[in-house]
């Protein structure tokens, strides 16, 4: 069943691909510059109707919500607050029936999750399920569902639904811009035109496993790291930090990278792994010198860029290339070596990949 590799975590690392087309599939029109989206109930006034977006969600499906918080207010234009599940509730959030929830699970039964969507609905929000899970409990109350297509996820790291859950953000996004008229037509299709070639760039990627093997087997001898990016790096390091302690148990923090200064660069000492990512032109020199800093202070920076970057890989210890995309969808493309990293780091210590210690796939009690 793991059809020939050694772990369900690499089998489904292998498989996001398929889980890219599958999770795209019809949902671009026949000509793919348009996005459809026949599953949703909610109408084009609705849509018109929306003053405000909570995205709610936990773990690495938060994480997935930190970049459609972004992908969202980018294309929609539309204000939009991402909060942890446990939180949420809480904090006596401001839901109105203007208000747009997006509940972020791949299970569709993690407890916090079903209690946030609850609650919405009790404040007269409707609320969108974006699962992994046809007829799970969130898929179930929700009152629009837009299906992850990655197929069973069964290691308990989240992978390919963390990544499905990007594209069915970037649908989302496209399909609100397109209502809304917030982007030209001509960015639309170009969008989509990048999106379908997403699955064969991670293919390109899942082709240099080897180079991250040995990454990660140097990583591995450590016990603390650190990950740094700015925008949409910096959610894709939350990602690859948790990833990383979830399975290798070496403990790691993602940093804004412009906020090392007000207290973090204190920890960074000589040898330290810093993982920093670089994808992002428009922040990109705001980051190499934060990346400088580090640098200054010993830390063996990892680079992650794009292709083509040559530029930086003078001022870190080695970097690995990512194919070139539009900056909105670079997480899609970024995670991926992380996400080989956290596995072969697990694997060089020993740790069970599939099972790690003291956590559940799905997490039914708050
Ligand atoms: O099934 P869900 O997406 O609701 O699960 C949420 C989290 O428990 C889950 O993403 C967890 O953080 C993963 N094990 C991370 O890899």
């Amino acid at each position: 069943e793991k059809a020939g590799f050694d772990h369900f975590m690499l089998k489904e690392i292998y498989e996001q691909p398929k889980a890219y087309r599958d999770t795209m599939g019809a949902r671009l029109n026949d000509t793919g510059n348009r996005v459809v989206l026949p599953e949703l109930t909610m109408t084009e006034e609705d849509i018109r109707s929306i003053r405000n977006v909570h995205i709610v969600a936990c773990g690495t499906a938060y994480h997935a919500g930190l970049v459609g918080k972004s992908v969202i207010e980018k294309l929609a234009r539309i204000p939009v607050e991402t909060d942890v599940a446990s939180e949420y509730r809480y904090r006596a959030p401001i839901i109105t029936k203007d208000t747009l929830v997006i509940v972020v699970s791949q299970s569709g039964e993690t407890a916090d999750t079903l209690a946030a969507l609850r609650e919405a609905q009790r404040c007269g929000a409707r609320v969108l399920a974006i699962t992994n899970v046809v007829g799970s409990s969130v898929a179930r109350e929700a009152n629009d569902v837009i299906t992850t297509w990655a197929g069973p996820e069964i290691a308990v790291a989240s992978t390919k639904a963390y990544t499905s859950q990007l594209i069915a953000f970037y649908l989302l996004g496209l399909y609100m811009a397109q209502v809304l008229g917030t982007v030209e037509d001509a960015v639309v299709s170009e969008t989509i035109t990048a999106m379908q070639a997403l699955p064969e760039q991670v293919e390109a990627i899942l082709e240099q496993a080897e180079v991250l093997k040995g990454i990660a087997e140097a990583v591995s001898t450590h016990d603390n790291l650190f990950f740094i990016g700015r925008g949409l790096d910096y959610a894709v390091a939350v990602e690859g930090s948790l990833k990383l302690k979830e399975i290798s148990y070496i403990h790691s923090e993602a940093y804004a990278a412009g906020e090392l200064k007000h207290g973090t660069l204190a920890l960074i000492e000589e040898g330290i792994p810093v993982i920093a990512l670089a994808t992002q032109e428009e922040l990109f020199e705001k980051t190499v010198s934060n990346i400088k800093e580090v640098k200054a202070r010993g830390a063996h920076v990892i680079g992650v860029v794009n292709d083509g970057d040559v530029e930086l890989a003078k001022s870190v210890d080695s970097t690995f290339a990512i194919p070139k995309t539009l900056a909105l969808l670079t997480p899609a493309l970024a995670v991926v070596p992380l996400q080989l990293l956290s596995y072969y780091a697990s694997l060089a210590r020993g740790n069970d990949v599939d099972k790690p210690r003291n956590l559940a796939k799905s997490v039914t009690v708050e």
